[in-house]
Formats: structure tokens, C-alpha cells, sequence
């Protein structure tokens, strides 16, 4: 069945890899794109879905979000992974027209869960700040949204703990508090992390495979992984990429892709680990414990990398057959 998703976004390389893989698959119907400040500014980030959308004649609505978190200080775009303007070397011109829904992402959120009850999933690849918006002005939505899949988070399983601190992935970094109370909200979460994601790899090689066979969409995920790549290459030390946002459509298309483990999350919101997220994966209750009062969520901690892989390449060349 058709799975109605919104997909919050700080577009971002990777994101717009995951826009256009949710776009093309005929399992997924894009409601929505919601932007938030995260790999670039919230100016920047919309434009850049205002764009995808005319260029690739894409349907769904476009809702601008929050421009920054909170509480914390905000920690800046990422222009040494993502570029200046977010598409890496590849820039939007200033006058990408289409319009914006007249609603702050929050509010967009709030009333399409309410007019489409138990049917829409949230998919959210930037940090949370949106979320928790919606969920501080209507709570009820959690009871009335499909599912949630949050891309972000750390917990050490493959040995992934950070990518921003020691302890921290950016997402959750970016905004601590706003991702401390998506994890607790009484709505089923399932969190695909640096556990994961970091396990898949778009190498060179496949980026140019894409490129030939996925015509104007696999010329245009080419186009602006150049810059991706290069920060890969010299600041990581990999030929390819680690596959974050997709990998959270790929869980929406195929979850039989992850294994999951359930347990309640926190999320460190102050001092050197702010950012870090913590699963309680025991039953016993402590003295003091603010994790078991809490809802088990899924943290994904194996893929199967290759299926991965092969889905994301099949759903954009019959995708771009199809155009
Ligand atoms: O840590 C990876 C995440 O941070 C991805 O969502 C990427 O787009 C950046 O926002
Ligand atoms: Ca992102």
C-alpha cells in the first residue's frame, strides 16, 4: 500500500538523494517537503527544495520551518560537507519560483496529520526542531501519525558513535532538547543512525553508474556529489559516501532492510556530549531513572547494505524511465 509520507529536510546533498528516492518510488506518496535550518541556512534549504520541486515537476507541498533550535546556540550550516548554498559546487539560482505553503512547517504538520488520521508517516533528516514544535502546540498528533523514522543519532553499535563530536551526529547536535522530546513523545519512532547509515556507501563508481543510467536524475545526484565526494575523500579518507538520509526511505519502502533493538532514547543536552543519544536495553528500574517512564523506540543496528544499495538504484533508473 501507498505510504503518505511528509518529509522534513535541511536540503543538503544527501538529502536531496533522498527526496528524489522518495519522489520515484511508486510505494511512497511525498505529501510534503518541510524545511529546517541544519546543513544550511532555512533561506538556503528552501530554496533548494522550492527547486527540486520545479525541476523535477515533483507534487508535493513545500513549508518552510524553523530557522533555528530551541534552546542551544546554533551551530552554523556545515558548508565544509554540504557547500555554501547546500548543493556542493552545484548553485540554485536566486529566482527558483513556486510557491510556499503560507503555514510554518509546525502548523503544516499538525494539520495534515489531522486531516489524514493514523496515515501519515513522519520522515525527518535534519534536526528536530519541527517536530517538537508540532508536538509542543498539538501533543495529540502523536496518536494520530502512522509512524516516525527519524534520520540521526549514535549508539555505538559498528562502533559508530559520532560525526560532529566523539559523541554526537549532526541532527541530534544541531538541536539536543528538540530530539530529547521527539524520542519521548508517545508515538512510535524508529531512529536509523550513524549505525547504520555509515555501513552504506555510495562509491564513486556507483555515483557515475547513476549518472548513466538514471538520465536527468542520476545526472543531477552526480552533479552535486562532486562536492560531497571530495570532502569524503580528503576529510574521511573513503572513495564514496555513507548513505544517511536515503537509508530512511529505504526504511519507509522496506524495514525487512534493518534489524532493530527497542528500548527507551534520551538524549545528553548540556556539556561535551550534548548531542549523544542513549538507549535503555535493560528491563530493571533504577532509583533514578528518567529513561523507563518512557516509550521504547527502534534504533536500527544492522542493514543489509547491498539490498540498499540495489533499491535505491533500481527505484531511480525506472524512475527516470518513466519521466
Ligand atoms: O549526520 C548526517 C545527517 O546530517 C544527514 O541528515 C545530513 O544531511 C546532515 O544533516
Ligand atoms: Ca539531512
Amino acid at each position: 500500500m501507498t505510504k503518505k509520507i511528509i518529509l522534513d529536510t535541511d536540503p543538503g546533498i544527501d538529502d536531496a538523494m533522498a527526496i528524489l528516492f522518495a519522489e520515484a518510488h511508486p510505494d511512497i506518496e511525498l505529501v510534503a517537503l518541510t524545511t529546517v535550518f541544519g546543513n544550511v541556512t532555512i533561506e538556503n534549504g528552501t530554496r533548494n527544495a522550492l527547486y527540486l520541486k520545479e525541476r523535477f515537476k515533483m507534487a508535493a507541498d513545500i513549508a518552510k520551518g524553523a530557522s533555528q533550535p530551541l534552546f542551544r546556540s546554533p551551530v552554523g550550516p556545515t558548508e565544509v560537507v554540504h557547500g555554501t548554498t547546500g548543493f556542493g559546487d552545484f548553485h540554485v539560482s536566486d529566482n527558483v519560483s513556486g510557491q510556499l505553503d503560507p503555514r510554518p512547517a509546525y502548523q503544516y504538520i499538525i494539520d495534515t496529520v489531522k486531516a489524514h488520521p493514523h496515515e501519515i508517516t513522519l520522515v525527518a533528516v535534519g534536526p528536530l526542531t519541527n517536530l517538537a514544535l508540532a508536538l509542543e502546540a498539538a501533543p495529540e498528533i502523536a496518536q494520530l501519525v502512522a509512524q516516525v523514522v527519524i534520520m540521526g543519532g549514535a549508539f555505538g553499535e559498528n562502533d559508530h558513535r559520532g560525526n560532529v563530536t566523539p559523541y554526537a551526529e549532526a541532527n541530534i547536535h544541531d538541536d539536543p532538547h528538540a530530539a530529547d522530546r521527539v524520542f519521548c513523545a508517545p508515538w512510535p519512532v524508529t531512529i536509523i543512525g550513524l549505525d547504520v547509515t555509515e555501513e552504506s556507501f555510495f562509491s564513486a563508481y556507483y555515483l557515475d553508474q547513476l549518472r548513466h543510467d538514471a538520465a536527468d536524475v542520476g545526472q543531477f545526484i552526480f552533479d552535486i556529489s562532486r562536492y560531497y565526494l571530495r570532502f569524503y575523500s580528503q576529510k574521511v579518507g573513503l572513495d564514496g559516501c555513507h548513505v544517511h538520509d536515503p537509508s530512511a526511505i529505504a526504511y519507509v519502502i522496506d524495514p525487512e532492510l534493518f534489524i532493530t533493538r527497542k528500548g527507551a532514547v534520551r538524549v545528553v543536552c548540556e556539556g561535551p556530549a550534548s548531542g549523544m543519544t542513549i538507549q535503555k536495553l535493560d528491563t530493571r528500574k533504577y532509583q533514578t531513572d528518567e529513561w523507563s517512564s518512557m516509550p521504547a523506540q527502534d534504533v536500527a543496528i544492522g542493514v543489509d547494505a547491498a539490498q540498499l544499495l540495489d533499491l535505491y538504484q533500481k527505484s531511480l533508473i525506472d524512475y527516470a524511465h518513466k519521466q
